[in-house]
């Protein structure tokens, strides 16, 4: 089994980016194979961005993922901007890539808004960067959350149609490994129609893990919900989907089934799940929140953890790089 995801050090990780991908790349860690966990700094200038700002954002994500349990000794940690193979091998990928696919990515059009002419030539191409993410260490599963799902399925059409091109077995189709239930997309507490997202205008929509007890509890108490009891099925959520989004988070912080935290709370009101919800969340992420803190003031070890990253990421793309150089005929 070889491991392989990425995320945007963009700003501060929060409760989906935890439940649906970095807890999972966690718990990943003690089954067999390999592990490659990344900084997609790459994709985080598709967008205008501050160069201190990335640099600094960098160095906090990657204390934000030591904090949440990623070990170096078990995964490889690395920023992909430090392995030159990953935007060498996007190019080799976007000669075969199709306009026509890319031009199917939601999260393109999500992100370019109104304004497609002014969006960069990156955005629209990052997804092609992202399979070359995964396929330069024959990634056989990519934990994501469910809104990246369409890019690790082109990043499977992308590696046949490379193979088919070129007549030889170079890349190993990726599949996606989202989790089951709610973590695979935890929804804004203001709108349950919108994911959890970094790019929410209110900080009121998600947690972050810098939020501190009082802020994780305040915001549970001011979730949206409706004024009904919780019922004893789930059938009784249809309909409630701030409802289901709250009943869903507890059920994954605490591993247990949705099914299993109604029997639990069925006939009570938002008044008493809502602080149950809030400390069990202050219980899982201040922990965290603490380690972060340890990391954030040591910048040097981050630095070392990411050049070891990048030693050993370098070396283990590289053999992929060079046949698909090779297969598509360059490099005498
Ligand atoms: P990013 O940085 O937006 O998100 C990182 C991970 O968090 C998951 N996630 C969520 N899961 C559940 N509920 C949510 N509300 C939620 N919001 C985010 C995402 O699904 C993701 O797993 N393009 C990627 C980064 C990337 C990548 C890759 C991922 C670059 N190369 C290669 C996998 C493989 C991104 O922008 O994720």
């Amino acid at each position: 089994m070889r491991i392989v995801s990425g995320i945007q050090p963009t700003g501060d990780l929060h409760l989906g980016n935890l439940l649906g991908a970095i807890l999972r790349w966690v718990a990943m860690q003690d089954e067999p194979g390999e592990r490659f966990f990344f900084l997609a700094d790459l994709h985080a200038i598709t967008v205008d961005s501050d160069p201190d700002q990335l640099r600094a954002n960098v160095r906090e994500m990657t204390a934000a993922l030591l904090a949440s349990g990623i070990d170096p000794e078990k995964s490889v940690l690395f920023a992909h901007s430090d392995v030159p193979a990953h935007p060498e091998l996007a190019w080799l990928l976007s000669c075969t890539a199709r306009m026509g696919w890319l031009n199917r990515m939601t999260q393109f059009k999500a992100k370019s808004g109104k304004h497609k002419e002014k969006a960069s030539v990156g955005l629209f191409t990052y997804p092609v960067l992202q399979a070359a993410d995964v396929m330069l260490y024959g990634a056989t599963h990519v934990p994501v959350g469910e809104d990246q799902k369409q890019h690790i399925e082109l990043a499977r059409d992308i590696a046949d149609s490379f193979n088919h091109r070129t007549s030889e077995e170079v890349f190993v189709a990726p599949a996606p490994y989202i989790p089951k239930g709610r973590a695979a997309r935890i929804m804004s507490l203001r709108d349950a129609s919108n994911k959890m997202s970094k790019s929410d205008p209110s900080d009121m929509s998600r947690i972050n893990l810098t939020d501190d007890d009082d802020t994780v509890r305040t915001k549970i108490k001011k979730a949206r919900t409706d004024p009904e009891p919780l019922p004893d099925t789930l059938d009784g959520l249809e309909g409630r989907e701030e409802a289901r989004n709250l009943v869903g988070i507890m059920a994954a912080i605490k591993g247990r089934s949705e099914e299993d935290v109604l029997a639990e709370f069925a006939g009570q009101g938002f008044g008493q799940f809502k602080p149950a919800l809030g400390d069990a969340l202050v219980e899982m992420l201040a922990p965290i929140r603490q380690r972060l803190e340890e990391y954030r003031a040591n910048p040097d070890k981050l630095d070392a953890v990411l050049d070891a990253g990048a030693e050993k990421a370098r070396a283990a793309a590289q053999p992929r790089l060079d046949h698909a150089y090779k297969a598509i005929g360059l490099r005498r």
